[in-house]
């Protein structure tokens, strides 16, 4: 057995807002063009060990809210804060998975995950267990001395997962993550994520187009409205059973699960008719 690190993240309050927005706003300043208001007025919070989902339309400033909270972009009015403390940087504590796959072309898979590690100070052969483990759980043991380019979109992605994964950041942030897997694969890591959140305490804003993924992920799921992005509704779907993780056909039988699905394609309809 290999040894893969322990997490040392506190003890939660269940009742404070661990990731909190407060009424923000988002402008792209762009040369020879006007502003552009990507994002307005969005408040929400998300508790500590839940998986909050940003769902909306194509351009709703989903991914402009997620490097915002990643400290990579600043809001242009309001603020941002994590455990109480203003977000003015990137930090240890959040890992972030980027909508494009973004693994080092010149670093094999195994060197990828490690390559997370580098900096959190590992020694040796902690770093090797938990990226040894994180590889196996997605399924890339047999490509783990491959290079990015050797690999399918698919598999790119799920290096990037575990890469992520391998760091056990407090708060994961996931652009769209599963978006170039098959169904099943997919699943399996839907699946992993939901595990890993249970069993390492983790805190994950994912954002997706997908509602059977957001329904089947969410703790809460934050509607973004059409341009500018403005918080529509949230919902909290609870289908989630305690300590045992839905299999994901299992899903579909959730009372409610029907109806949610419905109000949400609805509003999918809706945002598009403005487009
Ligand atoms: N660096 C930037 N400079 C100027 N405008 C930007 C920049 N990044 C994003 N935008 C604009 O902000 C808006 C929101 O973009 P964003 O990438 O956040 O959308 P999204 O909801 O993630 O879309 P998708 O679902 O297609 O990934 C878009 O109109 C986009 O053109
Ligand atoms: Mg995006």
């Amino acid at each position: 057995m290999n040894a893969v690190r322990l997490p040392l993240h506190p003890q939660p309050d269940p009742e404070a807002a661990f990731l909190a927005l407060h009424a923000v706003g988002k402008v792209w300043q762009r040369p020879r063009q006007p502003p552009l208001v990507a994002l307005d007025n969005v408040s929400f919070t998300l508790p500590e060990r839940q998986v909050g989902v940003l769902l909306g339309p194509s351009g709703c400033g989903k991914s402009t809210l997620l490097r915002m909270v990643a400290g990579l972009d600043t809001p242009s009015s309001g603020e941002i804060t994590l455990g109480g403390d203003l977000i003015t940087d990137t930090g240890r504590d959040r890992g972030m998975v980027f909508q494009s796959y973004t693994s080092f072309p010149w670093l094999t898979v195994l060197q990828n995950v490690e390559y997370g590690l580098r900096t959190h100070g590992e020694s040796l052969a902690l770093k090797e267990g938990t990226a040894h483990y994180f590889i196996e759980r997605v399924g890339l043991t047999p490509f783990k001395d491959a290079y990015p380019d050797q690999l399918s979109g698919g598999m790119r992605q799920r290096v990037a997962i575990a890469r992520a994964l391998a760091t056990y950041p407090r708060l994961l942030l996931m652009d769209e993550p599963f978006g170039a897997l098959d169904a099943e694969t997919r699943w399996q890591m839907q699946e992993l994520l939901l595990e890993v959140v249970a069993k390492e305490k983790m805190t994950v804003l994912i954002v997706t187009h997908d509602i059977d993924e957001a329904l089947f992920l969410g703790d809460s799921i934050i509607f973004l409205s059409r341009h500018p992005g403005r918080v529509r509704e949230i919902f909290t779907p609870g289908f989630k059973s305690g300590a045992r993780i839905l299999r994901k056909e299992e899903l579909y039988e959730q009372p409610g699960y029907r109806s949610l699905e419905k109000r949400i394609m609805h509003l999918m309809r809706d945002e598009g008719a403005k487009a």
